[in-house]
């Protein structure tokens, strides 16, 4: 079989069986199967497939039809223009959390306006955390964007803080981006820091023991499905990302009221709180980050015009 007439095969068989994205799927499915880059697909449509590409190629078509998604098959998926490593550990980075890294870094691009400061565009200075890093992929690109803040990734699993430290590493932003297993900012302190993995530990951060750290912004991607929508789900979903990563409680907000009250305990003064936000949990969300604890709440529409990042300034 040559590449033209695998791929043609992939489409029909993921077609057929009614998957989603079939063409994108596929041409992944057998870039992955083959080594091979985008551009050798399409300018040697003629090559053919090893017997070892060819079965390696219909092994990963049969598992996405038995609903793996496609992602945990390739172990890739991309955000804010990287490339991160995922494994079924971790959430899949969606295109809708790159709002939230749009909507932070405008917010503190702001901040500075507003007092008069030219934009620390490089971070310096910056104290950033990152509750339930995941992947990794909000705290990496935001690494990415402030060369020079610091940041904390917590996530109450190790398993995806191991994930989320090798993309660090893979991204060189490791000596920046601290991780910690921790249930929200529980281990944000000297005493309750547990350095997941070989950090050195930014021991300066913490004055005193007794002293938890201050950030100038927290960003958050919550758990935020609610169990009771867990039959509607897509079962590659369902099925395949992690329950903490997916269920904010029953409702799915729930999650919310915890992580916006210990926020406002660790936000400096002026600091920015920048969260995702569940397809309908705009309502249970927006009355937590009322006066005079909270001002200048700003919420934004996804592309599907669905609010998907609130904001708001810790008075
Ligand atoms: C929706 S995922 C977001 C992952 C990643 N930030 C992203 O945007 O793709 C939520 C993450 O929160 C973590 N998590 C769940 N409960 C937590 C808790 N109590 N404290 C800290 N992290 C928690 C999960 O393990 C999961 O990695």
């Amino acid at each position: 079989m040559d590449f033209r007439s695998a791929l043609k095969h992939g489409i029909a068989q993921l077609r057929g069986a009614r998957i989603g994205s079939d063409t994108l799927a596929a041409e992944l499915l057998l870039l992955h199967a083959t080594h091979r880059e985008r551009t050798y697909l399409y300018s040697h449509p003629e090559v053919e497939l090893t017997s070892e590409e060819e079965s390696a190629y219909q092994s990963l078509l049969d598992r996405r039809v038995s609903g793996v998604p496609v992602q945990h098959l390739t172990g890739k998926q991309e955000f804010w223009g990287l490339s991160f490593e995922v494994t079924p550990d971790v959430l899949i980075p969606r295109p809708e959390t790159e709002h939230l890294i749009e909507v932070a870094l405008d917010r503190l691009a702001l901040r500075e306006l507003r007092a008069g400061r030219p934009n620390k565009n490089d971070g310096a200075g910056l104290l950033i955390a990152d509750i339930g890093t995941g992947s990794g992929c909000i705290a990496i690109a935001l690494a990415k964007e402030l060369p020079q803040a610091q940041i904390f990734a917590c996530d109450i699993s190790s398993e995806a803080l191991a994930v989320a430290r090798c993309n660090a590493e893979k991204h060189a932003v490791g000596e920046r981006v601290h991780f910690i297993e921790s249930n929200l900012f529980e281990g944000l302190s000297l005493a309750g820091a547990r350095y997941v993995l070989p950090n050195e530990g930014p021991a300066p951060l913490f004055r005193t023991p007794e002293e938890p750290a201050r950030f100038d912004l927290i960003v958050s991607n919550p758990p935020y499905i609610g169990r009771r929508e867990a039959p509607s789900l897509a079962r590659e979903v369902r099925d395949h990302e992690p329950e903490l990563a997916l269920y904010g409680g029953e409702e799915g907000y729930e999650f919310y009221a915890g992580l916006i009250a210990q926020s406002a305990e660790r936000l400096r003064p002026g600091g920015i709180l920048v969260l995702e936000l569940g397809h309908d949990s705009r309502d249970a969300v927006q009355p937590l980050l009322e006066p005079p604890r909270w001002a200048n709440v700003g919420v934004t529409n996804d592309l599907a015009g669905i609010p998907r990042v609130i904001s708001a300034q810790r008075a």
